[in-house]
């Protein structure tokens, strides 16, 4: 069934997801608000993350995982080491289990179609979490932060930064992106290219590398396929050794996350790039603590951060309401559309981070401990 409904509609449509599932009042919710006769049991949640290679996934994992116990769920954990065919078997398994609701972070976005049909057949709700699952009528909700604004943000931080509003450049430019098979890259992308495409159309941005023009914004082609440092690494190092014979410099890299930030400054470092000297700014995401340092270092310009606990509460209050037998909210109905459907969803705000916030909104909210950054 695929149509459109506006944020009025929605909470008449939803509810149908929830119907089914039978009730357990979480913790702390009042006695009765089921409306089944299931008991703590019943609050059976199984949890998909893509790697425990990467920083913000282990906390989000466990963070929500710690959520779920306090309110009296079951919760199993499980990461899929990047490895598609293991996250398929975990979800089955989680199935098997007696999960009643699963949460999942596709590693990639086309593949889970079959496994989560098969759940669905089986009355389990599926949240997609943090990227968005393609092609499948399978999967009720969406809970993530705003990805093209993740974008956007990047690329008005060097908008701002290199002062292109007013006609300053040429900067040399080197565009990176992220994993083709994650629904988000294509985000992220997007929102940075339309603030910087029509400075490479002006010449104010030139890309000496010629991975992309103002003309051919093929960002899957420029993809770091698995979001490795490693292969970012590999990636900066050839376009500096290419591209960058006759004493040129590069200015600017975009890059979508933290982990290819670190590559790209790694690779920055062994081609004698100096912080204070001829450092070019580089964007992040996700403020990893190998890059608040890189932050704090002046190797790494800004992070754009993600509160992963304000998802974490954001998807608690979701399976809260599902076990409850009502719709969960959400305030986005029109941007999420898989494929197949539009798929409901809850953006959170990301917001930007450059070294004079790391003690005031990094540390002092304590999502990241100072004594790990040397503060
Ligand atoms: C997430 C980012 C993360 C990237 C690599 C994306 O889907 O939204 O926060 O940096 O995956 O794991």
């Amino acid at each position: 069934m695929t149509f459109r409904i506006t944020k009025l509609a929605v909470g008449a449509v939803l509810g149908t997801a929830a119907i089914g599932l039978a009730g357990c009042a979480p913790a702390g919710a009042p006695a009765g608000s089921g409306g089944g006769e299931g008991g703590e049991g019943d609050c059976n949640v199984g949890i998909s993350m893509p790697t425990r290679s990467l920083e913000r996934w282990i906390n989000d994992g466990e963070g929500l995982q710690a959520l779920l116990e306090d309110d009296g769920c079951t919760v199993d954990l499980q990461y899929a080491d990047n490895e598609t065919d293991q996250q398929v078997s975990q979800i089955q398994n989680q199935v098997a289990g007696g999960a009643n609701v699963l949460v999942v972070a596709a590693i990639d976005g086309e593949t889970l179609g079959q496994v989560l049909e098969d759940a669905a057949s089986q009355d389990v709700t599926v949240i997609a979490y943090d990227r968005l699952i393609n092609g499948t009528e399978a999967v009720d909700y969406y809970a993530t932060f705003d990805n093209y604004q993740v974008g956007q943000l990047q690329g008005r931080f060097i908008e701002e930064q290199l002062d292109l509003a007013n006609g300053a450049g040429p900067f040399n430019f080197e565009p990176f992106a992220g994993s083709p098979d994650d629904n988000n890259a294509g985000f992220f992308f997007q929102g940075a290219w339309d603030v910087l495409q029509p400075y490479v159309e002006s010449g104010q941005l030139v890309i000496p590398s010629n991975v992309l023009s103002a003309t051919n914004d093929d960002w899957q082609s420029i993809g770091i396929l698995g979001w490795g440092s490693d292969d970012a690494q590999a990636e900066m190092d050839n376009r500096l050794q290419s591209f960058y014979t006759g004493g040129q410099q590069v200015d600017v890299v975009l890059s979508p996350n933290d982990s290819l930030a670190l590559g790209i400054e790694q690779s920055l470092t062994s081609a004698g790039y100096a912080p204070g000297a001829d450092w070019p700014i580089i964007t992040g995401q996700d403020a990893d603590v190998a890059n608040v340092q890189a932050i704090l270092a002046d190797q790494q310009s800004m992070t754009v951060w993600k509160d992963t606990r304000e998802l974490g509460d954001r998807v608690q209050q979701m399976i809260q309401s599902i076990i409850a037998g009502d719709e969960p909210e959400t305030n986005d109905t029109e941007t999420y559309d898989n494929g197949v459907k539009v798929v409901p969803a809850y953006l959170l705000d990301p917001q930007v981070v450059v070294k004079d916030d790391v003690q005031s909104v990094l540390v002092d909210s304590g999502f990241i401990d100072g004594s790990d950054v040397g503060l």
